[in-house]
């Protein structure tokens, strides 16, 4: 598969970028020495509730480094499935409704999904058990759009595993000539208590799909028939699922055309994608909740609704929202649950059946052991803990084995959006590969290029001094609608620092509450408590588009190889040209460097430096 980013940037002039082993993998997952704490309060449950995941990307097995905050989200499907089944199981004692929801984007991400054999498809193996979870309401994500083989997948085997319920209310794929949605349209359903719902499945604005594929645009879509046909019967409930931010995209769109119809009936807007937690309310009787990432955060929902067909359509509805952290603690304390009445042996089949795949595509293959955590944002780079200058200094190593040029001082370039996830201390595994660099690309290089000229571009393509096109709005937007979250994601992670380092800055240190846990501090505008374990924010650095390994020591004049990973060879060039004017340089003067690619060059360091 070729790099997402590289899809995302395609077309850009300018980028940026048995019960033994049952108990055995949970002493594994849970660190001994600090057990977890549990949540801060009880959940607020309502006359409806709804158990919200998205953007889960093949993180089944849950978060296994004993790292922090990993354990916070070591939880796997199958814990969720015992929770699941406890809190059904509750929600019937207080003879209230409770909901499963899922926003989307279950391709790309672990071993699970992207480490199959040649020959497979992504995410076929681990949708498996996703398939699972009775999920009342599922939405297609732009992950299931990339390549088509993996939207046939679903269509055949997730879709039809929930008839009805599996919604693409913009999103069509086309077989043998006809176009058709991939899942339906809408949904029209009774909960057990008799309210009576109506559904959407709607996919934000997304253009980097595959042939084979169409997203129609939002504000399109209002103006379907089609739409106005299913929103005009007036239900207890507008429950409205999507794979959309519920803030800075187009939900509002979305209300506004259902508003515009019935100004008060109830709307429950369940969002993803941009992986942030977060919660916002439209008016007093509706409420949207996004529920981050990476199975790092089940979102919990509760409405105080009227009973159905009560006629109360005037007063405020009270809603309550909540970020849970996954794991066995977090699920034991609101089941009412101990450690040793927890399980249920149906999810002890579904954690037995992932470990199993995971050992049926040896993810854990070991490639060496991680000295230290190597992070994305929580360390600058430059640093020791940085995962890019892990990557700057792993090319040089891992491109150059068996490399007839391995002799000529080089420079290689790489764009900082090939890594994708944080390595942790220990065990350095096919898994951990998969996660933190997954992009199949290769490298390519330029031979003969003076020094003084390959050492300019690389601060070139930050954009450093010159004109930096990528702070334009255009190419943000293009990068936004093909698939670039990242940005996003990472500007909220900036943001509960600073307001930290601020709050402790106003306050002095004497009420920082330095015995709090690391981990995500979500400030949204919703009511009450939203992240259900207080946590104080992971520091957060910001690093450049693209990363160089170290300049070599030679001459100005000295004729060196410019090396650089294949997707941003345009760029490239045209940078290369504006930094010397003795030759104009073009793709016939590129050349491949290696056969190692891009994913494998952190397992082949690891082979080399950490054995
Ligand atoms: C979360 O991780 C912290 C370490 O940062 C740990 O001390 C805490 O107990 C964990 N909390 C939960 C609820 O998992
Ligand atoms: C898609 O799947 C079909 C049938 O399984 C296979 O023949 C084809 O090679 C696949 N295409 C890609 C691009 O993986
Ligand atoms: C598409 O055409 C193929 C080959 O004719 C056939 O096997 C398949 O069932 C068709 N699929 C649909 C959805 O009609
Ligand atoms: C999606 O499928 C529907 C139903 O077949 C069709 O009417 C509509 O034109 C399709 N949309 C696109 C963009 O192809
Ligand atoms: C109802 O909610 C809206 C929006 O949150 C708020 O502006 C309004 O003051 C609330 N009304 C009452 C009576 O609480
Ligand atoms: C949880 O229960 C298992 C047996 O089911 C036991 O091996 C394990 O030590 C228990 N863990 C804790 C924290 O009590
Ligand atoms: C970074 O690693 C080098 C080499 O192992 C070591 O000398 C240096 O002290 C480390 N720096 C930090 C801040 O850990
Ligand atoms: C280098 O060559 C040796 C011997 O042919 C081979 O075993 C090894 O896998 C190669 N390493 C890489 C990274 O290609
Ligand atoms: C390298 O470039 C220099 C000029 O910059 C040129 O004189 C020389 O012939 C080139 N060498 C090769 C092998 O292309
Ligand atoms: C943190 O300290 C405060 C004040 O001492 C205490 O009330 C709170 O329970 C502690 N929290 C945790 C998670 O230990
Ligand atoms: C450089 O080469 C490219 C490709 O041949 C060509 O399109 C371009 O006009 C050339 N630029 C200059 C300044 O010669
Ligand atoms: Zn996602
Ligand atoms: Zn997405």
């Amino acid at each position: 598969m070729r790099s997402l980013l590289a899809l995302a940037l395609a077309g850009l002039a300018v980028a940026c970028s048995d019960d033994h082993t049952h108990d055995h993998t949970h002493a594994k997952r849970l660190p001994p020495s600090v057990p977890l704490t549990p949540p801060s309060r009880p959940l607020q449950w309502g006359s409806l509730n709804i158990i919200h995941t998205t953007d889960s990307h093949g993180w089944l097995l849950g978060h296994q480094h004993t790292s922090f905050p990993e354990p916070n989200y070591s939880g796997d499907f199958g814990d969720f499935a015992s929770f699941v089944t406890h809190m059904k199981a509750l929600a019937l004692e207080k003879d209230v409704d409770l909901l499963l929801v899922d926003s989307g984007d279950l391709h790309d991400g672990t071993g699970l999904s992207d480490g199959y054999p040649p020959g497979g498809v992504d995410a076929h193996a681990s949708n498996q058990f996703f398939k699972e979870l009775p999920y009342d309401l599922l939405t297609i994500g732009n992950h299931e759009l990339y390549i088509y083989n993996n939207t046939l997948d679903t269509l055949e085997n997730v879709v039809s595993h929930f008839p009805g319920r599996y919604l693409s209310s913009n999103v069509n794929i086309t077989i043998n000539g006809t176009s058709a949605p991939v899942g339906d349209r809408f949904a029209k359903f009774k909960t057990r208590k008799g309210r009576s719902v109506t559904s959407l499945g709607v996919l934000y604005d997304f253009t980097g799909n595959d042939v084979g594929t169409t997203v129609q645009f939002v504000a399109d879509m209002v103006k379907e028939e089609w739409f106005a046909e299913a929103i005009k019967e007036e239900p207890d409930l507008f429950l409205l699922a999507g794979h959309m931010p519920i803030a800075e995209d187009n939900w509002p769109a979305v209300y506004n055309a259902v508003r515009a119809v019935h100004p008060l009936t109830p709307i429950i807007i369940l969002g993803g994608h941009s992986h942030v937690r977060n919660c916002l309310q439209y008016d007093g009787r509706s409420i949207s909740l996004e529920s981050g990432r990476y199975m790092e955060t089940v979102g919990w929902m509760s409405a105080d609704l009227p009973p159905p067909n009560s006629g109360d359509s005037k007063h405020n509805i009270t809603f309550s929202r909540r970020y849970l952290d996954p794991n066995r603690v977090t699920y034991e304390y609101h089941t009412g649950q101990g450690n040793f009445s927890f399980d249920t042996p149906w999810g002890q089949s579904i954690t037995k059946g992932l470990e199993q795949l995971a050992v049926n595509f040896d993810l854990s293959f070991e490639y060496g052991i991680a000295p230290h955590d190597f992070t994305l944002s929580r360390s600058p780079y430059p640093s020791n803990g940085s995962v890019l200058s892990l990557m700057v200094e792993a090319m040089p190593v891992a491109l150059t084995i068996n490399n007839t040029r391995a002799s000529i001082p080089n420079i290689m370039i790489t764009n900082s959006g090939e890594l994708r996830f944080d390595i942790f201390s220990g065990t350095f595994t096919k898994n951990d590969q998969l996660t933190a660099s997954p992009f199949m690309d290769s490298f390519l290089y330029i031979p003969n290029v003076t020094f003084s000229a390959a050492s300019a571009v690389l601060p070139a393509l930050n954009g450093e001094g010159a004109d930096n096109r990528r702070r334009d709005p255009g190419v943000q937007a293009e990068l936004w609608a093909r698939g670039y979250v990242e940005a996003r994601y990472h500007e909220w992670l900036g943001e509960m620092y600073q307001r930290d380092l601020q709050r402790r800055g106003g306050e002095r240190r004497a009420s920082a509450p330095e015995n709090l846990t690391l981990g995500y501090v979500t400030t949204d505008t919703c009511p009450g408590v939203g992240d259900d374990t207080p946590h104080t924010p992971l520091p957060f650095f910001s690093s450049p588009d693209f990363i160089a390994s170290a300049l070599p020591n030679v001459a100005d004049d000295a004729p060196i190889d410019l090396v650089f990973v294949d997707f941003i060879e345009d760029q490239l060039l045209e940078v290369l040209n504006s930094v010397q004017t003795v030759k104009n340089y073009t793709s016939a003067d590129v050349a491949s460097y290696t056969d190692v690619l891009s994913s494998e060059v952190l397992g082949v360091y690891a082979q080399e430096a950490w054995n």
